[in-house]
């Protein structure tokens, strides 16, 4: 590996070591040499923190003994009891990535994360939608008072770019709306439903089966999480300042495979499309699209439309959950930083 001259070292602390921190810690373990010849970045975990313990090296910890805590081939530990706040705050780093859980109602425990490691004068890169659903105009606003970056990208369409697409590529454009299939496993369940004329609860099963739904999958089928990233896009995107409360959402939960087959017949799929715009429409329901539309995508694809006024509409496809493509998002969220 060739060491640029104008190297710089970048130090990170990954809060929530789960199925997307954990996926940082791989992505970075495979990108090392490329993050050092194509951007000049030695990035270096030094700190990470779960419920289950804590591990800090200030020269770099090594990703794939960290990986190990995943399979349970390596136990936690918590050096001198130190908290996770304490890691935030104290830790010699300059970048936290935030992958705790999503919690809409509270926010928490990312809000404190965010907030403590912005007051502490760190970027931030989240995945979590919680705090910035909750809280994204005072959490900018901090960011901005202290001189920081907050970066979300992963939070909406997971490795689909789209704040970054509309901030950087489509800049100069007005963008008047945006619509798109935000949820993986909404749209797996209706593409299923669609082809083979099941009912919501069989596929329902066949997802969780195959990892696609949870466990609870309320969050998802009822249009919540849809309405969370739409919420996250009209704060960010159009200047508005929304919770998910102001989403007016319809899940997927009564849809039947009698309704797909008429919609079928008629040229059309029916879709949970999510839709914001500059006019302050801020929805998630089921849709009729028709079948030739680049809103038509299968299985558990994610697909956003964004109309503008120079550009016209660009269309984006993309893998909108897994670990590695959320850590994609993450990755290049870090490496703007730097840019
Ligand atoms: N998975 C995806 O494909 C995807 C895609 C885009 C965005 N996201 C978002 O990214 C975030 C992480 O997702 P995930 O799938 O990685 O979830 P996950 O596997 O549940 O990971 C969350 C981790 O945070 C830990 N945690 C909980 N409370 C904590 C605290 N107070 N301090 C430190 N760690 C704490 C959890 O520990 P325990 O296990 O002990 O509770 C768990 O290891 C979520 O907000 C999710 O919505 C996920």
């Amino acid at each position: 590996m060739s060491m640029r001259s104008n190297m710089k070292t970048v130090r990170i602390s990954i809060i929530g070591f789960g199925y997307v921190g954990a996926g940082l810690a791989e992505v970075i373990r495979r990108k090392r040499a490329d993050l050092v010849s194509t951007y000049g970045l030695d990035v270096r975990i030094v700190g990470i923190a779960d419920l289950n313990g804590i591990f800090i090296d200030e020269q770099g910890l090594d990703e794939a003994e960290l990986l190990k805590l995943r399979t349970g081939a390596k136990d936690w530990e918590r050096p001198g009891g130190m908290t996770t706040l304490e890691l935030i705050k104290e830790l010699d780093y300059e970048v936290m990535v935030e992958t705790t859980h999503t919690d809409v109602t509270s926010g928490q425990p990312g809000l404190t994360h965010i907030t403590t490691a912005l007051e502490s004068g760190r970027h931030v890169v989240t995945s979590n939608k919680g705090p910035l659903a909750l809280e994204y105009s005072r959490l900018t606003d901090l960011a901005a008072a202290q001189g920081c970056a907050l970066k979300y990208e992963a939070t909406v369409g997971g490795a689909m770019p789209l704040i970054s697409l509309i901030r950087d590529n489509l800049a100069g454009n007005g963008v008047l709306s945006i619509q798109g299939i935000l949820n993986g496993t909404c749209n797996y369940i209706l593409t299923r439903m669609a082809e083979e004329g099941l009912p919501y609860e069989h596929v329902l099963k066949e997802a969780q089966e195959l990892g696609y739904a949870e466990a609870d999958p309320s969050s998802d089928v009822k249009g919540l999480d849809t309405a969370v990233k739409l919420v996250i896009l009209a704060n960010s995107v159009f200047g508005m300042n929304a919770t998910y409360r102001d989403v007016e959402v319809t899940g997927i939960t009564a849809i039947t495979p009698d309704a797909l087959k008429l919609a079928d017949d008629a040229g059309y799929v029916i879709k949970l499309i999510g839709e914001v715009s500059r006019e302050g429409c801020l929805k998630a329901r089921p849709r009729l699209v028709p079948k030739d539309d680049p809103l038509n995508v299968g299985g558990t694809l994610n697909v956003a439309t964004i109309k503008t006024d120079l550009a016209g509409d660009i269309t984006v496809i993309g893998k909108g959950a897994g670990p590695i493509e959320a850590a994609s998002a993450i990755l290049a969220d870090i490496i703007s930083i730097y840019r």
